[in-house]
C-alpha cells in the first residue's frame, strides 16, 4: 500500500478556444495569479504531495509556469480528446501500487475553496462513496453537464449539454466538473469510456453512470457558493471570476482590520499583504507582492504593483511600481514612483514628482514638479519645485550624489554624473555641472539686466505697454511727493 491516500490531478490540457487568445485559458490571470495558479494552491493546502497536472496544448508554457509549485508535476495527454482520457493520463502517471483517493480538479474552475474539497472528502470517506460529487444548481444552465438523478432522488449519471434530450437540458443541477474517486474504481470505470458522443471525447462524466450501474455508491457535497463553482470559458466570465474573487478578497482584510471605503472600485491582488489600520480608498489597485504596514493610507485613484509601503504612509492619486515606501512618507498627489526608488522614513515626493532606480533620505523632500533618476539623496534635503537630474547623456545612465541637508532653488537641474556636497545649496535655475563642495552655494545664471522702458518702446499700443506706462506714471507721482 502507498503511503499517500490522496492524489490530485488537475486537469490543463485543451486550448480553450472560448477565450479567442494566443494564451492558453489557464495561464489567464485573475487576483494576481493564473487560474491555473490559483488551482495549485489549493492543491498545495489540502497536502496533496501526489499532484499531476495534464498538459497538451501549449504544453511548454503551462510546464515553465508550474516552477513555482515543486509539488506539481506535468503529465502529457496524448492524441485521443477528453477529460476522460486526461484523468486516465493523470491517474497512470501516480505510482502503481497507488490505491488512495483522486480529487480531479479542473485548471479552470479556479475559485472553489480548499475547504469544500475537505467536506467533499469528508463526505466521500464516511459515507464509503466510490465518487463524490460537489453539487450546485444554477437559474441557468447553459453550457454545463447536468446532473440526472433516479426517482429516489439518488444520482444516476451526467449528461453533457450537447448530448441532453430536452428534458435533460431542463435540469438546473450542473456538475461543477470537480469529483473525488476511489482510485481502483475509477481506473477500472474509465477502461470502460468510449468515445461515442456528440463530441467524439472520452468523457470523465461518464464515469459516474458507469460507477452507479455497477452498484457503487456516489456521494455528493452541495457548494457552499454555486457562482464560485463556476469555472472560466470565455473573457465574460473571467471578469466575473474576477469580481468574486476580488470581493472575498476584500472581506478578507475587512476582517482583518483593514477600511475598504468602496469594495466595488477596489482591487487587490490575492498576493498583496496588509496590516491592520490600513486605510484605502475608492479607485485604488493593491497589485502583486505589495504589503502595507498598519496606519498607511493609500487612495483615492492608486496603483501599487509590487511595492512595499511603511507604517502611517500616505499616498494619493499616485502610480507606484517596484517602490519601498518607508513609515510616515507623504506620496503625491500625481507621483510616479518607478522600479528601485527608496523613500526612507519621513521623506515627501509630492506633486508631479517621477522617481526612478534612487534613495531619498529621511526626512527628504521632493515637494514639486520634479525628475530623480539614478540619485542617492541624503537626509534632511529639500529639492526645490522643478529640480531635475539630467541622469541620461544619450549614451550612459549618470548617478546624481546629494548630500545630507542639501537645499536647491527652484529650477535646478543636475548634470550627472555630479556630486552636491552636504549642506550644499544652489540658486534658482542653477545648471549645475561640477561637483559643490560641501556648504557652498552653486550659482551658473548669469546676472540679470533690466532694460529699462523696453515694453514701451518695442510693443506700443498693447496692454502691457499701456500697464507700464500706468505704472511708471503713479511711480513717478509718488516720487514726486
Ligand atoms: C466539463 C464537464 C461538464 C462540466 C464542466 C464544468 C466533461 C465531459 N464535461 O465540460 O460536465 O459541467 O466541465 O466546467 O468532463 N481538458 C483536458 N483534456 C481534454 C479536454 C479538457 O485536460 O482533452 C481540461 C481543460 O483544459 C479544462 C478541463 O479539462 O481545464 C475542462 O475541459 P472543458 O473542455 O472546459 O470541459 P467543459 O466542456 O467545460
Ligand atoms: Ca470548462
Amino acid at each position: 500500500m502507498s503511503e499517500h491516500n490522496l492524489a490530485i490531478v488537475i486537469l490543463a490540457a485543451g486550448q480553450g478556444t472560448r477565450m479567442k487568445s494566443a494564451t492558453p485559458k489557464v495561464l489567464h490571470r485573475l487576483g494576481g495569479r493564473t487560474l491555473l495558479g490559483h488551482v495549485l494552491r489549493t492543491a498545495e493546502s489540502l497536502g496533496g504531495d501526489l499532484v499531476r497536472v495534464v498538459v497538451r496544448y501549449e504544453r511548454d508554457r503551462i510546464v515553465e509556469s508550474l516552477a513555482d509549485y515543486p509539488g506539481a508535476v506535468p503529465v502529457d495527454q496524448d492524441d485521443v480528446p477528453g477529460t476522460g482520457r486526461a484523468v486516465q493520463v493523470g491517474i497512470e502517471a501516480l505510482p502503481d501500487d497507488f490505491d488512495g483517493d483522486v480529487l480531479v480538479l479542473s485548471g479552470d474552475v479556479p475559485l472553489i475553496e480548499a475547504d469544500t474539497f475537505r467536506a467533499m472528502l469528508e463526505e466521500h470517506r464516511t459515507r464509503g462513496a466510490h465518487a463524490t460529487l460537489l453539487g450546485a444548481h444554477l437559474a441557468d444552465p447553459t453550457g454545463y453537464g447536468r446532473v440526472i438523478r433516479d426517482d429516489a432522488g439518488m444520482v444516476e449519471r451526467i449528461v453533457e449539454q450537447k448530448d441532453a434530450t430536452a428534458e435533460e437540458a431542463a435540469t438546473t443541477e450542473i456538475n461543477p466538473g470537480v469529483y473525488v474517486f476511489r482510485a481502483a474504481s475509477l481506473r477500472d470505470a474509465l477502461a470502460q469510456v468510449g468515445t461515442d458522443n456528440a463530441q467524439g471525447e472520452m468523457y470523465l462524466t461518464d464515469v459516474i453512470g458507469i460507477l452507479r450501474r455497477a452498484g457503487h455508491a456516489i456521494a455528493g457535497v452541495t457548494a457552499p457558493d454555486a457562482r464560485a463553482a463556476l469555472g472560466v470559458n470565455d473573457r465574460v466570465q473571467l471578469s466575473e471570476a474576477a469580481r468574486i474573487l476580488n470581493s472575498r478578497i476584500v472581506r478578507r482584510w475587512q476582517r482583518e482590520g483593514v477600511t475598504v471605503q468602496d469594495p466595488a472600485t477596489t482591487w487587490i491582488d490575492d498576493t498583496a499583504t496588509l496590516a491592520p489600520d490600513v486605510t484605502i480608498l475608492p479607485n485604488t489597485h493593491i497589485l502583486g507582492a505589495t504589503t502595507i504596514a498598519e496606519n498607511a493610507t493609500i487612495g483615492p485613484d492608486t496603483s501599487l504593483v509590487d511595492t512595499e509601503v511603511g507604517a502611517g504612509a500616505t499616498i494619493r492619486r499616485s502610480d507606484v511600481n517596484l517602490a519601498v515606501i518607508g513609515a510616515g512618507v507623504n506620496v503625491g498627489p500625481w507621483a510616479y514612483l518607478r522600479a528601485g526608488a527608496e523613500l526612507a522614513d519621513g521623506a515627501k515626493a509630492g506633486t508631479f514628482v517621477e522617481i526612478k532606480n534612487s534613495t531619498v533620505g529621511a526626512g527628504s523632500k521632493v515637494p514639486h514638479l520634479s525628475y530623480v533618476g539614478d540619485a542617492e539623496i541624503g537626509e534632511g534635503v529639500n529639492l526645490g519645485a522643478g529640480a531635475i537630474t539630467a541622469n541620461y547623456d544619450d549614451v550612459n545612465k549618470h548617478r546624481t550624489v546629494i548630500g545630507d541637508h542639501v537645499h536647491t532653488g527652484s529650477h535646478t537641474v543636475m548634470i550627472a554624473p555630479v556630486t552636491l556636497g552636504a549642506g550644499a545649496k544652489t540658486g534658482a535655475g542653477a545648471v549645475v555641472r561640477k561637483d559643490v563642495p560641501p556648504g557652498a552655494l552653486a550659482m551658473s545664471v548669469a546676472p540679470q539686466r533690466n532694460l529699462q522702458g523696453w515694453v514701451e518702446n518695442n510693443r506700443s499700443g498693447t496692454a502691457a505697454a499701456e500697464a507700464a506706462i500706468q505704472a511708471r506714471t503713479a511711480q513717478e507721482a509718488t516720487d514726486g511727493e
